[in-house]
């Protein structure tokens, strides 16, 4: 077996593998041994602000969910997951019907892939079954979206394993990455009851080496900014925690959010009756910073706070724009801090755990910039660092972090990496 290491990550060799003992004796061995994948993401800024339609700008990382595996004749997939040592299988058989059906017999995981083949088949694709066995190194649940990536490496192997039947490209294709997104979206929405917005999907189907993407949620347009700052390292810090509070308090801001957005609409054109284009507000991303301090005394104070939070940081993704186009990290490091606090006073989705890891790294000089990273609760911190300072980062996190919460912390560094793949065997 020729498994090429510039053509497959390190993940789809280890699970290109295992396939064969996995999946020994029982395969049509005439089909072509494959394996397909696709990243985790960072965001760099915007956090909370997809659902608002507002901006954010994540990258996709060097670390994958792979499947590895061949296309049987059949409408049969069946799964081995290397990280649960556990088998799953199920139809495609009348998707989307079976859907609801079948899923209750699946482990949690395997929801996931049959939610993105269900959405595929909901959109028009038919779809061949596969064996295959599925594998990764992105930390599951800690925050550089583990299931992000397996939704759209499950699109990409269902594009790999169907023989051709459709395709996914930027051009004339039959799905375009932000389709395929949208699609690794819902199967989410339904799989974790998590009512969340297109940041993870979009930043692992849009991933490009060396760049970071600037996505607008409401019109998806989107384009790439380099990030390349060959002295600065992107590190993750994982505090360990999962994310057990996370769905009910996701949704709940979502909601809220909504709710705010109706209301200081609803202000402005009690105090600007003339205003016709307030009409148009549809989401946060409307509001203006001038029309927020104008009129946000009126609202709860929850609300206030939520939305003053969202506001400030959509502004802040744009500013970012305009500093990593000139390369200037100091200032994007300031914006990091801010966003932090944003998140952590405002919008309330920190914990003691990103707030100590935050901490500590302020105190590290050579740090820029650090702040948690995604949903919240739980998860990790992004943290923009001077290379020559990732090693006291890493001795700060590791005397300190252990005594202050009583958990032990991991450190990653990530790269701007790029998107889906897939390749056969030669
Ligand atoms: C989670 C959601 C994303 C986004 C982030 C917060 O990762 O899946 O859609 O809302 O939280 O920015």
């Amino acid at each position: 077996m020729n498994n090429d290491a510039e053509v497959f990550p390190q993940p789809a060799q280890a699970a290109l593998e295992r396939f064969p003992i996995v999946f020994s004796g029982d395969v049509d061995y005439a089909a072509p041994l494959g394996a397909a994948w696709a990243p985790g993401r960072v965001n760099l800024i915007g956090e909370h602000t997809d659902y608002n339609d507002g901006f954010v700008l994540p990258l996709a990382i060097d670390r994958v969910a792979v499947f590895a595996g061949r296309t049987r004749g059949d409408d049969v997939v069946r799964l081995w997951s290397m990280h649960f040592e556990e088998y799953a299988q199920f139809s495609l058989e009348g998707l989307p019907v079976t859907f609801e059906q079948q899923r209750g017999k699946l482990p949690a995981w395997a929801r996931y892939i049959l939610g993105v083949a269900t959405e595929l088949t909901r959109v028009g694709v038919t779809l061949l079954g596969f064996d295959a066995v599925l594998g990764g190194d992105v930390p599951l649940g800690g925050g550089m979206s583990s299931s992000a990536a397996l939704e759209v490496a499950t699109a990409e192997a269902c594009a790999f394993f169907s023989a051709g039947r459709f395709t996914i490209a930027a051009e004339n294709a039959t799905l375009t990455p932000l389709q395929v997104a949208a699609i690794c979206q819902r199967a989410e929405q339904v799989a974790s009851g998590v009512q969340c917005g297109i940041l993870d999907q979009a930043a692992s189907c849009l991933g490009r080496p060396g760049k970071a993407v600037l996505l607008d949620c409401r019109s998806l347009e989107f384009c790439y900014l380099p990030f390349d700052a060959p002295d600065l390292s992107l590190v993750v810090i994982d505090t360990g925690v999962r994310r057990e509070l996370a769905s009910s308090a996701y949704n709940e801001r979502r909601k809220q959010c909504e709710e705010a957005a109706r209301m200081l609409r609803d202000l402005i054109l009690q105090h600007e009756p003339g205003n016709e284009a307030a009409r148009e507000i549809a989401a946060l991303r409307d509001i203006t910073q001038e029309q927020f301090d104008l009129y946000a005394v009126e609202l709860p104070e929850i609300l206030r706070r939520r939305a003053g939070y969202v506001i400030a940081e959509d502004a802040r993704v744009l500013q970012t724009v305009k500093l990593l186009e000139t390369n200037t990290f100091e200032e994007i490091g300031k914006l990091l801090w801010l966003s932090h606090a944003g998140l952590r006073d405002d919008y309330e989705v920190s914990s003691a755990e990103l707030d100590t890891l935050v901490v500590i790294a302020r105190q590290v000089q050579g740090v820029v910039g650090a702040r948690m990273l995604g949903g919240g609760f739980g998860g990790c911190t992004i943290n923009l660092v001077h290379n020559q300072a990732v090693g006291a980062l890493r001795q700060a996190v590791e005397e300190q972090y252990p005594s202050r919460t009583g958990r032990q912390a991991s450190i990653d560094i990530c790269r701007a990496a790029g998107g889906p793949g897939s390749a056969e065997v030669k």
